[in-house]
């Protein structure tokens, strides 16, 4: 049996043959079937992608039947387990994880850029003392572009690693200064001898005059949440990260887009959302009014539900394995519970077992951070500053596609037709 499509036009009567690769077949093959002469030819019509490949992709693999993710074939579990999140940033970038001397160079390169540049701190007094965080953390991506125009250069190689090592640097410190303004706290300088979830927790969580250590479990824990959000095949902000820069924008104003796309609520704000949700439900007694709720359609279950898993999110699995060590050090946190008897429920009742409704990355990651100290507003954040890794990836694999061009999705109109404006 040949690899190809046979379509029979059955307006025509016209046999085609497509040929089907890697268990796709070309949307373009379908132009030649047309009706007549001046016909356009077919398309596809797909809201929201739901079965459109957008790319070819070697950095990660989702299987959401079997609960599988890989990172450059590497499986999640033993990225989290034996790798920290900067070898894992660099597996992402170059596809094999760093050997000694290149783990030395790469956290070189990039603790030489802890630091944003110089005067890039004055954007802060222009945002309001209660501005969200990640609304904050956004523009300083976009604003950053202006301080480095050389990041336009976007068809070299090696200047596109040096935006990539700025801005995987950068990220951390600007996180930390969304969190610092909304206290009204004074920045805190990078401690280029901590490691990259060290440094990051001593700019956030140090008191003016005093020591910080970062508790070592804590660390670790935020380095494997880190890992387990690097990245993850087309979701929303990484096909915007790909939109944006198919039109050679330079890397901020194109991760800005991203970072955009992530703090929507159905994405990247959910683990806010999830918080949200258990602080209103408040105790497992009140649960079953709730479900009531999410099975009329008036709310949804946040941190439930995923595009492409449709089973448990194995990083919602290895996230409430580290809730435990995390809750260790800062004492349980009483949310847990309700969680737990949230997620039991779920799984045993019809309307989410139909729909294949499994807890998700976001479900548990919440209650870590509430427990670490983060306030909700900076879940987003925490999740933004990891997915750089991932989104710098799958750009500078776009850059380097030679099938890749400026995207621009076609439409089916339904519109009026042709008509006249009335004479005045
Ligand atoms: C992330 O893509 C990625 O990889 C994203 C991410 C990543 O790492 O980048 O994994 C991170 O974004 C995880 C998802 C975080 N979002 C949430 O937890 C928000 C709650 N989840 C849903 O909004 C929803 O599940 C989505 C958006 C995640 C997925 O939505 P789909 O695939 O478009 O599914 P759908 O909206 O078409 O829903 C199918 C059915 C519908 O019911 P019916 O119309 O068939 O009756 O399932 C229902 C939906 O109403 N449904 C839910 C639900 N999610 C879907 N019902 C209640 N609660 C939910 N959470």
């Amino acid at each position: 049996m040949a690899d190809t499509l046979t379509i029979i036009d059955n307006r025509t009567g016209r046999q085609y043959e497509v040929p089907i690769t890697d268990g796709a077949i070309r949307a373009m093959d379908l132009r030649q079937i047309r009706t007549a002469d001046d016909d356009f030819g077919l398309m596809t019509y797909d809201p929201a992608f739901q079965n459109t490949a957008s790319c070819r992709s070697r950095i990660t693999f989702i299987d959401g039947d079997k609960g599988v993710l890989l990172y450059r074939g590497y499986p999640i579990e033993q990225l989290a387990e034996r790798s920290s999140f900067l070898d894992v940033a660099c597996l992402l970038l170059d596809g094999e994880l760093p050997t000694a001397d290149q783990r030395q160079a790469w956290t070189s390169a990039i603790t030489a850029q802890q630091r944003p540049p110089a005067g890039s701190e004055r954007l802060l007094p222009g945002f309001p003392r209660d501005a969200h965080a990640m609304g904050v953390f956004v523009s300083l991506v976009g604003a950053l572009s202006t301080y480095y125009p050389d990041a336009k250069k976007v068809t070299d190689p090696d200047n596109r690693r040096r935006q990539i090592e700025r801005l995987i640097g950068h990220v951390p410190a600007l996180g930390a200064w969304a969190y610092r303004h909304n206290r009204g706290l004074p920045l805190v300088e990078p401690d280029p001898s901590l490691s990259y979830a060290g440094n990051f927790l001593r700019m956030l969580f140090k008191e003016d005059g005093r020591e910080y250590e970062p508790h070592p479990v804590l660390e670790r824990a935020l380095d494997i949440l880190f890992i387990l959000h690097a990245d993850h095949e087309q979701n929303c902000s990484t096909n915007a990260m790909r939109g944006i820069g198919s039109s050679h924008a330079d890397p901020f104003s194109s991760l800005a887009g991203a970072a955009a796309a992530l703090y929507g609520p159905l994405h990247g704000g959910a683990n806010e959302a999830v918080l949200r949700m258990l602080l209103e439900i408040g105790s497992t007694d009140r649960i079953p009014e709730f479900i009531k709720r999410v099975k009329a359609g008036e709310v949804r279950l946040m941190g439930f539900g995923h595009r492409v898993y449709k089973s448990y999110d194995p990083r919602a699995r290895i996230i409430k394995r580290t809730a435990d060590e995390v809750f260790a050090v800062t004492g349980r946190n009483p949310l847990l519970d309700v969680a737990i008897e949230l997620e039991r429920i779920a799984l045993e009742d019809e309307y989410f077992v139909k729909r294949r409704l499994y807890p998700n990355v976001d479900f548990y990651s919440g209650l870590i951070y509430q427990a670490m100290g983060f306030p909700v507003e900076m879940f987003p954040v925490l999740f933004a500053i990891p997915r750089t890794a991932g989104w710098l990836s799958q750009w500078d694999e776009l850059m380097r596609d030679p099938e890749q061009k400026i995207a621009r999705p076609r439409q089916l109109y339904v519109g009026p037709s042709r008509r006249d404006v009335p004479e005045s």
